[in-house]
């Protein structure tokens, strides 16, 4: 039994992983932006899973879930699915609070990041980003960030199983009802890097869709740009990794 942190629990892939998660018997944390959004997750807390609550468009609210659960039993896992497809939150929610829960939450062994097939029409360069979301961000740049950050965090700390996943594009509220690719599927992925011992998933780097390893766009591998991105996220951040 593991136990995992799914950000972004409360809808979609998010909440289809933990509630898989949970039926598997595994302890799972479940997080909301606020307590109206967290009462979407009656169900699974009263079947055993803790919550936590924080928007992570903002920065100080993502501070105050990674201190609340490095007070908590260790992490074995975090599945970083909480994301937005437009809007001044792109950046802050699907980029800067990845990688704040990853600099503040040291102990996981197993980090899995949700990325897109949208990241191959990111643009490789931290230069004129807007991170505190001023103003719009582009949903492409922040999925080849976060698919960057996985590959450095893969690299930088070799005890970690660190991965990326494209789920497809699948009918939740932000895929729409006419996504053609299969929702089970779509979350699958996360749950098995979060959890099983299948050696095709202690593996770690990857780029994956429907637990194949794919290859991500070029510059999430290149070791330039991922410090260049890393360095990016401390200065804005004043956390470093
Ligand atoms: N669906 C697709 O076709 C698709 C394709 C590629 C990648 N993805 C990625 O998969 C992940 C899950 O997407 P989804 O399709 O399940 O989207 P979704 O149905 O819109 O669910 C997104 C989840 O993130 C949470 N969230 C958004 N903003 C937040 C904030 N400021 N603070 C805390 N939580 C926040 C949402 O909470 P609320 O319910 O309160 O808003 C919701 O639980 C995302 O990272 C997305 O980019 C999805």
């Amino acid at each position: 039994m593991s136990r995992i942190l799914v950000t972004g629990s409360a809808d979609g892939l998010g909440r289809a992983a933990a509630d898989t998660l949970l039926s598997q018997g595994h302890e799972v944390v479940v997080h909301a932006r606020n307590p109206s959004r967290a009462a979407a997750l009656r169900e699974l807390v009263d079947q055993g899973a803790q919550l936590v609550v924080g928007d992570f468009a903002d920065r100080d609210a993502v501070r105050g879930v990674a201190s609340e659960l490095a007070d908590a039993a260790p992490l074995d896992a975090v599945i970083h699915n909480a994301g937005v497809w437009s809007g001044r939150a792109v950046m802050p929610v699907n980029i800067i609070a990845p990688y704040l829960l990853t600099a503040l939450l040291p102990e996981p062994r197993r980090l899995v990041y949700l990325s897109s097939g949208s990241h191959f029409s990111g643009r490789p360069s931290v230069d004129r980003v807007d991170w505190s979301g001023r103003t719009p961000g582009s949903y492409g740049d922040s999925k080849l960030f976060v698919t960057a950050l996985a590959a450095a965090v893969a690299r930088l700390r070799p005890e970690v199983l660190s991965n990326a996943v494209d789920p497809g594009w699948v009918p939740t509220r932000m895929g729409g009802p006419g996504a053609p690719d299969d929702l089970e599927l779509g979350h699958r992925t996360q749950e098995w890097l979060a959890t099983s011992d299948d050696p095709k998933a202690l593996t770690t780097s990857g780029y994956w869709y429907h637990q194949e390893r794919q290859e991500p766009h070029l510059a999430a591998h290149d070791v330039t740009f991922q410090d260049r991105l890393l360095q990016a996220l401390a200065q804005e951040t004043g956390t470093t990794l």
